[in-house]
């Protein structure tokens, strides 16, 4: 990465998204522009019906290279939900043949499109096994569904509950831990000796739980796992200026339509895609760590799934004048509103028709 002395300049080599929902249809045509920025994401498979098969990740695959606009060089890494009746046969010929990146747990009810998800880990063993011989990596959202354990401890339970144990079982199964939300989660990823990593969310740097409840609840910052206390988010922070590898990039971007976000019942999952690398620079900044920000977007996430860097360069650029807010990006199920950071955005990201 290079930086101009006063940092008002930043190249970096072009980022990827290491957790991103694209969804289907209309909302996948809308919301594809706004992660231009990266050059690959992870694209998480909680479709309503799910991606369950390597046919339906095939498929997928093939609606989001249709969808893509004119120019936008981008390649999804497709991911598979995994279910009790996973068959562990597909999902090695799908890694082998490249069609798949990864395997995503989601615990049962655990967040949105999740009921198909896997109730009993043991029924799952025998496609986690043939994971862990194959190196297939598994990708999990870090959270007991049990409705006992209080929300906002359900990720520290998990790991206790489930990942510690599954780890034990398994450990030569390669486990990415989804958009870490606690410092129990960070110290974990740390504590592992290997074949454990995990992503940081844009949302989860820059708020606490106030942020989202005091002097009124902010449904757009309502996500899974939920936003926690500060000293969570400062710890998150650490983590991701830290330099560490197994610290990286996956914006959980998750777009819901504005009616179903404000709502008795809102949908969980914040639409950060558009603001994501200028939130990032702005929390590098602020952390004095803006030359570590090549490492967390664009070089810790491809070595921990054994891809090359990309070689593409990318040029943020810090404004004097804030820069205006994208507005809500309009699909065909109605607008989709995008993360407001609660600061001025300064930097911003240079494209060919910006310069
Ligand atoms: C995600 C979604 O909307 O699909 N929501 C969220 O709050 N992050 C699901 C998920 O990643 O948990
Ligand atoms: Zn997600």
């Amino acid at each position: 990465m290079r930086n101009s002395a006063l940092h008002r300049k930043i190249v970096l080599r072009r980022p990827d998204d290491w957790h991103l929902h694209l969804r289907d249809g209309a909302v996948l045509a809308g919301v594809l522009p706004a992660s231009r920025d990266f050059a690959r994401a992870i694209v998480m498979p909680n479709l309503v019906p799910p991606v369950v098969t390597a046919r339906d990740a095939a498929a997928y695959r093939d609606r989001i290279l249709a969808a893509l606009p004119e120019g936008q060089r981008f390649t999804p890494l497709m991911t598979l939900y995994l279910t009790e009746g996973t068959d562990p046969s597909d999902v090695e010929a799908a890694f082998r043949d490249r069609l798949i990146a990864a395997v995503k747990l989601y615990p049962a009810g655990a967040t949105t499109n999740s009921a198909s998800g896997v109730r009993d880990l043991d029924r799952a063993m025998p496609v986690l096994e043939r994971m862990a011989a194959v190196g297939v990596p598994l990708l999990v959202h870090g959270e007991v569904s049990d409705p006992e354990v209080d929300i906002f401890d359900r990720e520290a339970v998990f790991i206790e509950r489930v990942l510690a144990p599954l780890r034990a079982r398994l450990p030569e199964l390669r486990v990415t831990l989804e958009h870490v939300t606690t410092a129990d989660g960070v110290d974990y990823i740390r504590g592992a000796e290997t074949n454990l990593a995990g992503t940081l969310t844009i949302q989860h740097l820059i708020l606490n739980r106030n942020h989202m409840l005091a002097g009124g609840i902010r449904p757009h910052y309502y996500c899974l796992p939920i936003i926690k206390r500060e000293h969570h988010r400062l710890a998150l922070r650490r983590a991701a200026v830290s330099g560490d590898p197994r610290f990286f990039l996956g914006t959980d971007s998750a777009p819901h339509t504005v009616a179903a976000k404000e709502s008795a019942c809102g949908c969980a999952g914040v639409f950060s895609a558009p603001v994501a690398l200028a939130c990032l620079a702005h929390v590098f900044e602020e952390e004095g760590a803006l030359d570590r920000l090549e490492g967390f977007a664009s070089l810790h996430g491809p070595a921990w799934y054994g891809l090359a860097p990309n070689d593409e360069r990318l040029t943020l650029v810090r404004r004097e004048t804030a820069i205006d807010m994208p507005p809500a990006v309009d699909t065909g199920d109605g607008p989709v509103a995008v993360f407001d950071p609660g600061f001025p955005l300064h930097w911003q990201v240079i494209t060919e028709d910006s310069r």
